[in-house]
């Protein structure tokens, strides 16, 4: 890694800290000698053996650590009429990741994601052998906004703009090696595009360094059965996809 890269990477870190903690940043320098020690005359060989000050910037938070902070998160609206915060289920060392829209009622009451009707039809899609064939725990499930629109309404810019950040997070942290988003918009928010299911499913698109693939949100699957057998195709794509990780 060159220093540019280094201060890229420092740079990133310190907006997103920010955006998660706001202007305080803890640092540590370790290694300082202490002021009594200052007070001796050093030799140059003491010199040239001290450690350099490091300055450590505070590591990203554990998930835990991530959950407790949104659970208190005040950041918009939505905090006012959620019942709690939904972080996300799952294996924490998912290699695949699926991310929706929002928690509903059933979500909001429970605490977990996907687990009203829709859920139920997502977990069928997750299991089924004909379709991804893993169990449930073994991936990683969230949403866009960690707290219920009121009434199911979609995501506004400002509660997506505050809330993404923690996602984002939630990524670094379980680094999953795909993502996929259920739901156009979810994928449209996520990707900062405008285009419609047709033209993103059965493709792989970037989101922050990690592939990422669209599918129907399983709630219009439920509306919709039409849907349902390009929606298995989509689960045979993150299927092959898992495999040829192992390869
Ligand atoms: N719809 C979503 O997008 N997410 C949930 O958690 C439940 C329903």
């Amino acid at each position: 890694m060159n220093v540019n890269e280094i201060f890229a990477d420092l740079k990133k870190y310190i907006e997103r800290h920010r955006e998660l903690y706001g202007d305080e940043l803890i640092v540590e320098y370790a290694s300082l000698p202490k002021s009594s020690e200052l007070t001796m005359t050093l030799k140059p060989q003491e010199i040239s053996a001290m450690k350099q000050p490091v300055i450590k910037i505070d590591a990203l938070p554990t998930l835990e650590e991530l959950k407790a902070t949104v659970s208190g998160c005040k950041k918009c609206e939505l905090c006012k009429t959620r019942t709690q915060t939904v972080f996300g289920s799952g294996n924490p060392k998912a290699d695949l990741m699926f991310v929706g829209e929002a928690p509903g009622a059933d979500e909001d009451e429970q605490g977990l994601p996907f687990v009203g009707r829709a859920g139920q039809l997502l977990t069928k899609m997750i299991e089924e052998e004909r379709s991804l064939g893993i169990p449930r725990e073994t991936v990683y499930i969230a949403n866009i906004l960690k707290c219920r629109p009121p009434g199911n309404r979609k995501p506004n810019t400002d509660e997506i703009e505050q809330c993404e950040p923690y996602l984002i997070t939630q990524i670094e942290l379980i680094k999953p090696k795909i993502i996929c988003a259920l739901g156009l918009t979810a994928a449209n928010t996520l990707l900062r595009n405008t285009l419609s299911m047709t033209a993103m499913r059965g493709k792989t698109f970037d989101y922050h360094g990690v592939p990422l693939v669209v599918t129907y949100h399983p709630a219009a699957l439920l509306r919709n059965p039409n849907w349902k057998k390009p929606a298995w195709e989509d689960m045979l794509l993150l299927k092959k996809m898992l495999e040829d990780l192992k390869k």
